[in-house]
Order: structure tokens, then sequence, then C-alpha cells
């Protein structure tokens, strides 16, 4: 089936309940008409303001295909301006990080604020008393959106409310920063980036589906003495859960599953209280041993965020778009504030799992590129989706099925069909 430019009734027959069409990760319309009706007519994730700290920092982002800038104004207020000069378009800025006091285009010289206020043009004399000097400021989205330090963007005004859209992705957040002992954290350890040859549903998909870790990952498994049972619905993983959060939003939810022993740090490899004693004694004395306590046994969470953005337990990963066969998965490593030998650690596991050498991600990368291969073979059309529909249960409106199951996946899908046949 090939998507004619009139599909929003095709785009409600192309995502079924427990199908999807195989046309979705491969035509070239289909990625144009996510670029219009998804990307820029929803919230996407930008950046973290803690990789701009100080006024005059700027760092460079990607809003679908877009190129934005992230910076922080000499007000100390976050801006995101496209990064396209009003004059004949080019890059403002090069650089993919830096402090500055302004972006001076390369190509005529014009000069913008970090708040994309045009503040000069060369040989002024020829602009006369300049009547259109408000057009010429750099352009931004039309609403911005900030919980925690995440910013969010989105080019449209007809868009829920930006804690509306993030719903229950809000709890995510919050789960991941009140394990720092001040609530917030440091991105700043540089970004890892992944050219990743498959479209990117392809690749978030893999985020949240519990059921490939025990082929895919097997021998990273066996290497630190772990073991998966994929059916996850008798012991190994008896109670933890994936869980559709509304919105798009999905997770893998492990609490239950530590509950169980009550035992800290099962979230990462090797920590205990006693190779973190500084971090702990912070967090306790930040919000008490109970509270600490029940933080360090829930751990941070594993959950995707509509569209871009997944919290990886240990590293934050933002979806950059590229072409509807690529995209570039970035990665970056949590960083707490005032948790100095906790983040060391999480450096270096996240390295061990996701670096260019890592155990992880080398082999998820491989399965999405091998599917994006498979959609050459045209037949069959369909891809089903449907592992673990008959035994879903919802509790506190909140549908979940057992760690292998499809409900995060599909509930990917619910809000994809949703957007692309409005
Ligand atoms: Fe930027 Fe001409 S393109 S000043």
């Amino acid at each position: 089936m090939s998507i004619t430019h009139d599909a929003v009734r095709q785009y409600e027959e192309l995502v079924q309940p427990d199908r999807i069409h195989a046309s979705l990760h491969s035509d070239p319309q289909v990625f144009l008409d996510e670029l219009e009706r998804i990307w820029y007519r929803s919230w996407v994730y930008i950046g973290h303001e803690s990789e701009v700290p100080e006024p005059g920092d700027y760092v460079r982002k990607k809003f679908g295909l877009q190129p934005v800038i992230l910076t922080r104004g000499t007000d100390g207020e976050v801006h995101v301006l496209l990064n396209k000069c009003t004059h004949v378009a080019n890059l403002v800025c090069h650089e993919e990080r830096g402090h500055t006091k302004a972006f001076r285009c390369p190509y005529h010289g014009w000069t913008f604020g970090l708040d994309g206020t045009c503040l000069s043009l060369p040989f002024r004399k020829a602009y006369g008393d300049d009547p259109h000097k408000e057009e010429r400021a750099l352009a931004k989205p039309a609403l911005i959106g900030r919980y925690r330090g995440f910013v969010f963007a989105s080019m449209s005004a007809d868009v829920p409310d930006f804690m509306e859209y993030l719903g229950r992705g809000k709890d995510a957040i919050d789960q991941l920063c009140d394990l720092s002992p001040a609530g917030e954290l440091v991105l700043t350890a540089g970004w890892l980036r992944h050219l990743t040859r498959s479209n990117w549903k392809i690749g978030l998909e893999g985020l949240v589906d519990g059921y490939h870790p025990g082929f895919v990952h097997r021998s990273m498994l066996s290497t630190v003495g772990t073991e998966y049972n994929i059916d996850a619905s008798d012991t190994t993983y008896e109670l933890a859960r994936v869980r559709d959060l509304g919105n798009g939003h999905g997770d893998l939810d492990w609490r239950d599953q530590y509950h169980i022993t009550d035992e800290e740090f099962q979230w990462m490899t090797g920590g205990t209280r006693e190779k973190l004693l500084s971090y702990v004694a912070k967090l306790e004395e930040a919000v008490g041993p109970e509270r600490a306590h029940q933080l360090l046994v829930d751990g941070p969470p594993h959950t995707y965020i509509f569209p871009n953005l997944f919290i990886g337990e240990l590293f934050i990963m933002v979806l950059d778009l590229v072409s509807p066969s690529a995209h570039v998965q970035m990665e970056t490593p949590v960083q707490w504030k005032d948790a100095e030998d906790l983040n060391l650690r999480n450096m270096h596991q996240t390295h061990a799992a996701i670096g260019p050498a890592g155990m992880i991600l080398a082999d998820d990368s491989a399965m999405v590129e091998r599917n994006q291969q498979g959609l050459n073979a045209l037949k069959p059309e369909w891809l089903v989706r449907d592992r673990g529909a008959a035994r879903e249960e919802v509790i506190d409106g909140v549908k979940r099925g057992y760690m292998s199951d499809d409900t995060a996946i599909l509930a990917f899908w619910s809000r994809y069909r949703q957007l692309m046949a409005s």
C-alpha cells in the first residue's frame, strides 16, 4: 500500500489495535506527514536547562529536522531559537555548544542576541529607518514548556497544555530528579551519537520492548551473572510491569519487583551504599533516611516520553531524525547534582552499556537495522503487535502488562494514530 497525500483515513486503517502496516516504517511520504502532524504539531523535547547554566551559554539541538539553538539569555531566561538567519537562511550558529554575547551570521554579518533579537545590520544606512526590524528577529517555537530543567517546545499553539501533555511522564522526571540530594540533574557529561540506519519508530519500539533482552542481550546478561525470563509472567520478573502511561508515553516499571527484597541499588550493577557512602549520606541528609531508602530501592525510571525523549534509568536518550530510514540516538549519562561518587560510577556504567564498545546498545542497533533491511521485503504487509493483549489489566487508570508484553509499544502507536489521522 502506498500513501496518498490525503491520508487521514488511511492512517486510521494503517494502525490497528493489534498490528501496524509495514509501510509506516519505510514510506517517504509517511515521514513527511509525521513531520507535519507529529513533530511540528505537538510537544517535543529540546534539551535540559543544565546544558546552558550561565547567561551567554548555548547548545545546538534539533526540532524534527529543524536546527535550533537552546540559549541562556543575559536575563537568565532559557530560549529556543530557530537556527536560520532571517536574511537568506544561513545557520547563525555553527558550533555545537559554547558561550557568546551574540550570534553573528557568517554570510553578511547580521547579528542576533541570545533571545533572537536582531541587534545590528552591517552598513546600516542602506536600511533607512528599518521598517522590517521586528521581522529580522530569529524565529521561535510557538510554545515552551519546562519541568525540573527539561525543556520542551511546540511549533504549534494549538496543542494541549504542557503539563497535561506531560501527564504521567511527570512522575518519571520526578523519580529521576529526586535521586539527587539537591533534586536536580546536571547533564554535562557529553553526548554519545549513534547513527542508526532504521526508521526512528523502530528504534523507539526497542526502548520499551521487554521481550528482546533474553535473546539480544543474553551474552551481556551472562557476563554480569543475571538471567532474564522472557515470559516474565512467573518467576524472574514476576512483579515487574510494562505500562501505557497515556499520551503515547510508556515505561518498564521495576519497582514492585525491587520491593520484594527491599534492597537498595538493584538498578545499578555492583552499586551498594558501602561503595557510595558520600552520595548516600547527602541524600539521607536532604530527604531523611526513610525517604532515601525508598528512592534507592526504586531507582530511576525506564520511561519513554512521546515522541523523542527516553529516560533509560542511567542515561538520557534523545531521538534525532535524519531520514525515513535513519535516525541518531543521542545519549548522555545521568548526572545528579551533589552526587559526585554516584555520577562517576554511572559514567563508567553508561559507557560499558551504550558506549562505542558497550555491551547493550551495539546489539540493539544491530537488531533495529536488520528490521529496516527486512522491510525491503514487501510481504507480509502487516507487523503483528499483540503480545500480552489478553492479559493486560488496568489499575488506577493505567494499563499494565507483563514485562515482555507489547503494552507500551501499543501506547505509542495509539497516540501516533490519533495525531496522524487528525
Ligand atoms: Fe545571514 Fe545574510 S544570510 S546575513
